[in-house]
């Protein structure tokens, strides 16, 4: 794959040598293009040395454009990725100006664009922004991220670049699967991150869930041609580009939800963290501190898994199971008990699992089993659609799988 990788002038331009590596050992050419403020970021020469191609940067370099002109470089790419992408760079994008190299080939080109915007969290959040991040995603242009933290302004929020291994794997997401995809036609819906249990108007019942995972395999069944429906608990996780998403905050709400979307799935992929009890009834008032100690009656809450396992006819259904000891046997477990098609063991807890950006999982199912090494959430995401699609097939007779070829990146 030829990236052409665009840097702009953000302080996350620090990052791009690792980018350009991690697209490198992924078999990517990757040719950098930076704007003239990047170059006060980052050198010239480390990224040269790192991508193996001189860096290209002005527009009116006569040799440069001799050799290979802006407009071959546009038709060069098979994406073109920018990455940190400023404020600015956006607001250019977006008025269709051409002032310089980066822009000029953003509008030449006829490859899908990616951004990964990194900015101070009130740049990002200022309407102008967020109106230009609007209209760059109906265009079509791919917004990867920016995830939510600590940044280099001292400042906590929403803005920061996502994680060079992030990027390269959502981008090889984005153009592996596209057009001919593994589920074209196909309707997935899936839930994600933790749900939230009123105890009263200020307090609530939840857990460490980011919905990082199931965000990623939204996007992964997306970039298979699927049309996937999201029920989402409350996260800090960009919404996925074309992807419908439900935000609910309680199991109950979940659940209601599910069954809404549910009719004519094809695929259900039930990666939420449910709460298994909710309090049994909610305080109108806030609970004032009195007592020296207190207790909660707690009640259990709907099983979303199982009673969209026991539909009849059911989707074919994928569950998770996070557990912290017995990984493998508790997850056989409730594979026969709630009548799963397939099911995702992970541990968590002790720096895995939950809140991370990486996971390391086996998938079971009746008569086998498959492990994977520990691997970016993105990355698991693709393999596990993978997978669900060849036991989907399998299950449901291969006369409905799509004619296709399989565009892997692992080897
Ligand atoms: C120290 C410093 C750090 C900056 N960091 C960012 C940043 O992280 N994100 C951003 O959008 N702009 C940032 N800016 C502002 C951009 O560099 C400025 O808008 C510039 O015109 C962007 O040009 P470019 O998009 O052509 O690279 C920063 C400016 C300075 C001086």
């Amino acid at each position: 794959m030829n990236i052409v990788l665009g840097i702009t002038g953000g302080i996350a331009a620090y990052k791009a040598p690792d980018l350009v590596r991690r697209m490198r050992e992924r078999g990517a050419e990757v040719q950098i293009v930076m704007t003239a403020s990047a170059e006060e970021f980052v050198t010239s020469t480390a990224l040269q040395a790192v991508s193996g191609r001189p860096i290209r940067s002005n527009l009116w370099d006569k040799e440069a454009e001799a050799a290979m002109s802006h407009i071959e470089l546009a038709r060069w790419a098979d994406l073109v990725l920018v990455a940190p992408a400023t404020a600015e760079v956006m607001a250019r994008i977006v008025s269709g100006g051409a002032p310089d190299l980066l822009t000029t080939i953003c509008l030449a080109t006829e490859a899908p664009i990616a951004l990964a915007p990194a900015m101070n969290r009130v740049m990002w959040s200022n309407p102008a922004t967020q109106a230009n991040r609007e209209v760059l995603e109906e265009r079509g242009i791919h917004i990867i991220g920016p995830g939510v933290g600590s940044q280099a302004c001292g400042e906590t929020g929403s803005g920061r670049m996502l994680d060079p291994d992030v990027i390269a794997a959502t981008v090889f997401n984005l153009t592996g699967g596209k057009g001919e995809g593994l589920l074209e036609g196909r309707k997935v819906v899936i839930t994600a991150g933790p749900t939230r249990e009123a105890i009263d108007p200020v307090r609530y019942i939840t857990n460490r869930s980011s919905g990082k995972m199931g965000y990623a395999i939204a996007s992964a069944a997306a970039a298979q041609g699927a049309e996937v429906v999201l029920v989402s608990g409350p996260v800090n996780v960009a919404e996925p580009p074309g992807i419908a998403v439900i935000n609910v905050e309680s199991a109950q709400q979940m659940y209601a939800a599910t069954h809404d979307v549910i009719g004519d799935a094809d695929i259900f992929i039930a990666a939420a963290a449910v709460a298994d009890y909710r309090p049994a009834k909610l305080v109108e008032q806030k609970i004032k501190k009195n007592d020296e100690s207190m207790s909660l009656d707690l009640v259990r809450c709907p099983d979303i898994l199982a009673s969209v396992a026991h539909l009849d006819p059911a989707p074919f259904t994928i569950g998770f199971a996070a557990e912290t000891e017995n990984v493998l046997d508790y997850a056989r477990g409730k594979l026969q008990r709630k009548n799963l098609d397939l099911i995702i063991a992970n541990r968590v807890g002790d720096n895995c699992g939950f809140d991370r950006d990486d996971n390391t999982a086996t998938a079971l199912w009746k008569n086998g089993e498959r492990s994977y090494p520990t691997l970016s959430k993105v990355d698991l995401a693709r393999e596990l659609i993978e997978l669900a699609a060849e036991h989907f097939y399998a299950v449901r007779g291969s006369d409905t799988q799509p004619k296709l070829t399989i565009i892997s990146n692992k080897d």
